[in-house]
């Protein structure tokens, strides 16, 4: 008898232990991401505060299907790929990356979320008409500066097999925009990214043969109507969003050519002004995402709604009525799927996990002493406030003014600093604020201020940049040769070597 229950309860202390052990990762308490509540209230309003926002439903959201993650493979500079790769890649099959269920530790967690960073989001497929484009397309990346690393892979694309014989090349993964190749080659994935992603988009759209042979009348109009899908905001009706319309046929095969490596014409931003890209590090400590700290970051939570949104949820929002890209009747035909939720939350993990790369280059310490010295006396703490060199803070755009429950509900430091409101009062991005960005990694940064119109960070305290004829040392709209950078007016009355002493400490950081 005794024995009889000691059986028993052994078969049930194994039930109970093989089921805790299997379930394990249900520790990982893994939040719900498309809560119209939360989504709601982690987006800041407009500058004009009658603008409704609005989600695709949560009933809808769940049935469309989750992304899958296969296993990827280089993709080499055409001409620079092993012998018989394309052939050894139509034979593999389809390896799914990806399983939740095997993710127990924190560690594993981590390792997971960077698939789903570089997990592409859109394919082309490698099929024979493309794979005999490729000699052309190869032509036209080098001579826009889109190159290979010693090995011949570009870094910021893949191949992924999906489907056995059907080898398709991979893009528009977070990878793609967030990651630096260093000139010695190495990848820094999370800081501010240098593809030049937008040149890709359109050499891969122009060398299309459905491109090629469409009249210039339909390409045209296609232009326009993507680009109006990204940028059109209904309630403002100026230049800023609708500068695509500048563009005339002849220009369509060079179009964002003007771009340059660490900027990016995000959607819900503006064609012509586009995005300094922000690097990732210290990303849990943010409280706000985007230059325009358009949306609150209250948790892990709410990264992982910003990636799903950003990528590519938020075109199926509504701004006051316009759907730039609705969602079809039936979720099933939703192709571009959705990251599940806990995609979402190894994702974070990941990048949450990201530490900020030292600069290799060393200063005297001297000469941090000097610049540190600085910094505290002109009053960049305030604002800058160390240990993350921000205060976390929004600052009014020019020609806002907060509401003013806004000041119980944010974290406002109420001075404008005068850089160009745009973004923030004409975009789908807009809040009516910028935020204070953190300095810790500008050492390894090549697109200043939030629009990327300065290349160093010497050129932020020089102030022939307010002047209309300053040329932009780095990003400038199509057309421009000569602009103001005008904000942002703090220590310009250093002196030369003072500001030299400054530059060096803020590059330590
Ligand atoms: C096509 C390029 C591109 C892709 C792809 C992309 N991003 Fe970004 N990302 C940007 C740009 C540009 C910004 C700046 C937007 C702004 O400030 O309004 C940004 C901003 C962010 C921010 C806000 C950081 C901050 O402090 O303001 C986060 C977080 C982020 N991206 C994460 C991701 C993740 C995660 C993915 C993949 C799911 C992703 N991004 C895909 C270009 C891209
Ligand atoms: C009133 C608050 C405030 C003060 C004071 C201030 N800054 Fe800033 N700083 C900002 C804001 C806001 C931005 C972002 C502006 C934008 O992107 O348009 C910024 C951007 C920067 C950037 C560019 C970061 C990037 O990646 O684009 C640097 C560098 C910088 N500040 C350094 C300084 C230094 C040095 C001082 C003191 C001499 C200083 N700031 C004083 C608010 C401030």
């Amino acid at each position: 008898m005794g024995r009889k229950i000691s059986l028993t309860l052994l078969i049930l202390f194994s039930i109970v232990f093989f089921v805790s052990f299997s379930t394990r990762h249900f520790m990982y308490d893994i939040p719900k991401v498309w809560n119209i509540k939360q989504l709601e209230s982690m987006h800041l309003p407009y500058a004009d505060t009658s603008i409704k926002l609005g989600f695709v439903t949560e009933e809808y959201y769940n049935q469309i299907a989750d992304r899958i993650s296969y296993k990827t493979y280089p993709f080499y500079m055409p001409g620079n790929e092993p012998e018989g790769y394309y052939e050894w890649l139509a034979n593999i099959d389809p390896v799914v990356n990806f399983k939740e269920q095997d993710l127990k530790t924190d560690a594993d967690w981590i390792k997971a979320g960077e698939l789903i960073y570089e997990l592409p989001m859109n394919f082309i497929p490698l099929d024979s008409a493309m794979l005999s484009l490729l000699p052309a397309l190869a032509k036209r990346w080098q001579a826009t500066g889109i190159h290979a690393d010693k090995k011949g892979i570009i870094p910021f694309v893949v191949i992924s097999i999906r489907k056995r014989g059907k080898p398709e090349l991979g893009i528009e993964s977070c990878g793609m925009c967030h990651t630096k190749q260093m000139p010695d080659g190495q990848l820094f994935k999370g800081a501010q990214g240098n593809f030049v992603a937008d040149r890709f988009r359109n050499i891969m759209t122009t060398t299309n043969p459905n491109w090629q042979n469409a009249s210039l009348e339909n390409r045209l109009a296609r232009f326009y109507d993507f680009n109006k899908s990204l940028y059109y905001t209904p309630w403002v009706n100026n230049e800023y969003q609708e500068s695509y319309k500048k563009i005339k046929p002849e220009d369509l095969l060079t179009t964002h050519y003007d771009q340059l490596p660490g900027v990016q014409s995000r959607n819900n931003g503006s064609f012509d002004h586009p995005i300094s890209i922000p690097d990732l590090y210290n990303l849990k400590e943010r409280k706000y995402l985007d230059k325009t700290g358009h949306n609150l970051q209250r948790g892990i939570e709410d990264l992982m709604r910003y990636a799903i949104l950003n990528q590519n949820m938020n075109m199926s929002s509504s701004y006051n009525g316009f759907i730039p890209d609705p969602v079809p009747a039936d979720p099933a035909d939703y192709k571009r799927g959705k990251f599940s939720d806990a995609q979402l939350y190894a994702l974070a993990k990941f990048l949450y996990s990201l530490k900020s790369p030292k600069n290799p280059a060393k200063f005297p310490v001297k000469l941090l002493e000097k610049g540190k010295a600085i910094f505290i006396e002109q009053g960049c703490v305030s604002c800058h406030t160390p240990p993350l060199y921000t205060n976390n803070k929004l600052t009014p755009a020019d020609g806002f003014e907060p509401p003013a429950d806004h000041f119980k509900k944010y974290s406002i430091f109420n001075i404008s600093i005068g850089t160009d409101p745009g973004l923030s009062l004409y975009t789908r991005r807009g809040s009516g604020y910028y935020k204070i960005p953190s300095l810790i990694g500008a050492w390894n940064r090549t697109a200043f201020l939030h629009d990327g119109h300065l290349a160093n960070l010497e050129d932020l305290f020089d102030s022939s940049r307010f002047s209309p004829a300053y040329t932009p040392t780095y990003f400038k709209p199509i057309g421009v040769k000569q602009m103001a950078v005008p904000g942002h007016p703090f220590g310009m009355e250093l002196t030369k070597d003072e500001k030299t002493a400054l530059v060096a400490f803020i590059k330590s950081l």
